[in-house]
């Protein structure tokens, strides 16, 4: 039987079976279901797609100027070379497309905006031919005069409008309000340009079937990325098929399409060949996106007490010429703290530099690494705890719109930190604990990310044989969501783990957000769930008794003094929910975020400036966490992260010709096992009935949003040096 079951969230849940847990399933740390495929090399990844006779090889050539026009592309001597089999030129070749709205990657005739843009491919019988035969093409550039750096684009900023949050976000009169506060803090804080670096390089597969294409990618949201590719190509969307069931990680590198994904589908058109393209390491960085540098100028008005009457955020990022997306760093600052008078501004500034897109907790990454650090500045001019100074600041409600906060357990995140972390041991004067060379301190900061919430659909087949599947075009970029969507059906269904099988990552299976903006669980958990609220009706029917009445449990349904199995149940008739999940009224009504608190323990070299991370806690509260172990490790993926930011990862740009000079991971120093500590995570229960059905909220953003500034008031607490420029390498601190 195939049915549909809908739910809007317009009304926070009540009691749901997911509280009964009568499987014990839902939170459990159980491991990944794809596990032992990915360790043992039997998932198969966009790259590792389509072999043999049928398949083709393109390597993308890359312009070698910053700024300019491209005058001509000579082909000739790569096309005479044995094994060449075409070169894709369209005068450039299709950039990158930024965020989940930019439904259109344009290609801009003949122009080059930054240094290492896609400008042709070449297709060859082997990837080694396509190498050798990208460097005979001959590109005539007509140069022009290129803005590499913030600095030099500054003048020319513009307010770019409404993106992923409004530009400018106000309340009252900040500058009256910060002219007559008693204390006045006002500090600017600078964080460079990064790089996703996910392990799996951009990679994508083309085959064309008469006029259907298949498409075999890396790429976060698949319904969005198909439409994408369509609009590229300039055929319908009904053409495509995406498939993307595994992900080597994206954190918003892969949101968008890539321009292999656009090259391999034009070159396995023009050959009739399957075509593979994967970018070098090189590429990625050059060819792809970053995360936008930015100036950040923080402002508060406070009384004597630490209360706060006036908060300004002013943020200054850049992106290539004719791109409106901006890094929205003041997300957090429109509610974490209260204060009457508030602006929050965002200025965008035209740079030749490669396309900058939303990385990782976009906003917040960044934007607390500057707020965070000034609370801590803030709480040192008065004299007051760092933690006792964000709890004055407690808002009631969100201090923008006045609504209230659907769940918030700031203050719980920072007390059980500070119990933890024995934070009453810190030395309140900075400087002055020593252990021989090293100079020991401890910082803190808040961790807030926006909850985002979106449309998803998912089927669930309860087959007669009981085994349950679960279908939907949802994406696992190695966060757990396989896992979770298997944990939630075995729950709703009252079946064994191993009995439910969940498929993901095709665009032919029902429509889900993809994994983004950390709403992937929640949104598509939803949708699972509700199609499973639809087979539990029809159980509930079969049995004669109300659904609420009904518990599934082994494989069994329990009812009105019966116990039936649900193989007799079924009677050799599979049932089929599609279930659809809408964000509404509840969401819409109240204001969600996930909060946490970080605390950090550095040691810093009195000698050679070298800072080691000794202890790093977070304490996080999300709702309802749907399997502790991979939540718990989201949110040491979150802290490693920060610990970049904080200490080690800077794009480089030479502001001549706007290469990036450090484009491998050789040279962009992501932390690696040595520099990381033993991580602590603390999952605090929590529920948020109006977050979701499930009562879960994000937390994959979570905990990196904030730890790095934990780390850099660390830094301040064993050395008495305040760095405003990150990341704080050791220069900078002697
Ligand atoms: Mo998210 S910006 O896709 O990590």
């Amino acid at each position: 039987m195939n049915s549909e079951h809908t739910i809007q969230m317009d009304a926070p849940v009540g009691e749901t079976r997911l509280d009964r847990n009568v499987q014990a399933v839902i939170g459990r740390g159980v491991d990944r279901m794809e596990g032992p495929l990915k360790v043992s090399g039997k998932a198969t990844y966009a790259y590792e797609n389509l072999h043999g006779k049928q398949v083709a090889y393109g390597y993308v050539v890359t312009s070698g100027i910053g700024a300019g026009k491209i005058k001509l592309i000579d082909t000739m001597k790569a096309l005479g070379m044995a094994g060449v089999l075409h070169v894709v030129t369209d005068e450039t070749g299709p950039r990158a497309a930024a965020d989940p709205g930019d439904e259109k990657p344009a290609s801009i005739k003949g122009e080059v905006t930054h240094f290492g843009q896609p400008i042709a491919l070449v297709v060859a019988e082997s990837f080694e031919i396509a190498r050798a035969a990208a460097r005979l093409v001959e590109v005539e550039y007509a140069p022009s005069e290129g803005v590499y750096s913030l600095d030099d684009a500054k003048a020319k900023a513009f307010d770019p409008g409404e993106g992923t949050m409004p530009s400018i976000v106000k309340k009252g009169d900040f500058a009256k309000a910060f002219d007559e506060a008693a204390v006045k803090f006002d500090q600017t804080y600078t964080t460079p340009s990064q790089s996703h670096s996910a392990m799996e390089p951009h990679a994508a597969v083309a085959v064309w079937e008469g006029e259907d294409l298949t498409l075999y990618g890396c790429y976060q949201l698949v319904q969005t990325n198909v439409g994408q590719l369509a609009a590229a190509l300039g055929i319908d969307k009904a053409r495509i098929r995406m498939r993307n069931p595994y992900i080597g990680g994206g954190f918003g590198g892969k949101l968008g399409i890539g321009p292999e994904a656009v090259f391999a589908a034009l070159a396995a058109k023009e050959t009739g060949r399957a075509v593979k393209i994967a970018l070098t390491r090189q590429q990625v960085y050059q060819a792809t996106s970053r995360r936008t540098d930015t100036v950040q100028r923080i402002r508060i008005g406070a009384d004597e007490n630490g209360v706060i009457s006036a908060i300004a955020h002013d943020t200054l990022c850049g992106n290539t010429p004719g791109d409106k997306v901006f890094e929205p760093a003041g997300i957090s600052t429109v509610f974490l703290y209260g204060g009457e008078n508030r602006l929050i501004t965002h200025r965008l500034s035209a740079v030749n530099v490669i396309l900058s897109s939303s990385m990782r907790a976009p906003g917040e990454a960044v934007g607390m690494l500057a707020l965070e650090n000034a609370m801590d500045e803030l709480a040192e001019q008065l004299d007051i705890d760092p933690i006792e100074l964000r709890k004055r600041n407690e808002p009631a409600v969100d201090p923008q719109e006045g609504l209230p906060f659907s769940s918030r357990m700031l203050i719980e995140c920072m007390d059980e930190g500070a119990r933890r972390f024995a934070w009453a041991d810190r030395s309140t004067t900075p400087g002055l604990r020593r252990e021989g060379e090293w100079l020991i301190g401890m910082g803190m900061s808040a961790a807030s990310r926006k909850n985002l919430l979106q449309k998803s659909s998912a089927r669930v087949t309860l087959s007669a044989e009981g085994t349950a599947l679960v279908e939907t075009d949802m994406t696992d970029i190695g966060t757990g969501t396989y896992t979770i969507l298997q944990q939630i059906a075995a729950e709703m269904l009252g079946l064994p783990l191993e009995k439910v099988t969940v498929k993901l990552g095709d665009s032919t299976l029902p429509p889900a957000p993809g994994s983004g903006g950390s709403w992937g669980a929640s949104s598509s958990g939803s949708s699972v769930y509700a199609a499973c609220e639809g087979i539990v009706g029809t159980l509930a029917e079969k049995m004669g008794v109300d659904a609420a009445e009904l518990t599934l449990k082994d494989g069994t349904a329990i009812g009105g003094n019966r116990q039936t199995a649900l193989t007799d149940l079924l009677a050799g008739e599979p049932l089929v929910v599609l279930g659809n999940f809408k964000p509404g009224k509840a969401f819409e009504d109240t204001h969600q975020a996930s909060y946490g608190a970080h605390f950090c323990e550095v040691a810093v070299n009195a000698v050679t400036g070298e800072t080691r991370i000794r202890r790093l806690l977070t304490v996080a509260a999300a709702g309802r966490i749907l399997n502790e172990k991979t939540a718990t490790s989201q949110c040491y993926g979150g802290q490693i992260f920060g610990i970049g930011s904080a200490l080690t990862e800077e794009l480089v740009i030479d502001p001549r010709t706007g290469l990036i000079v450090n484009h491998d991971l050789a040279e962009y120093h992501v932390p690696v096992n040595a520099d990381v500590p033993q991580l602590e995570v603390v999952l605090l229960p929590e529920r948020d009935l109006a977050a979701s059905p499930l009562a879960s909220k994000g937390i994959g953003e979570l905990a990196l949003s904030g730890v790095g500034a934990a780390i850099s008031n660390a830094i301040y607490n064993a050395t008495g040096v305040r760095l405003r420029d990150y990341p704080m390498t050791l220069d900078k601190v002697l």
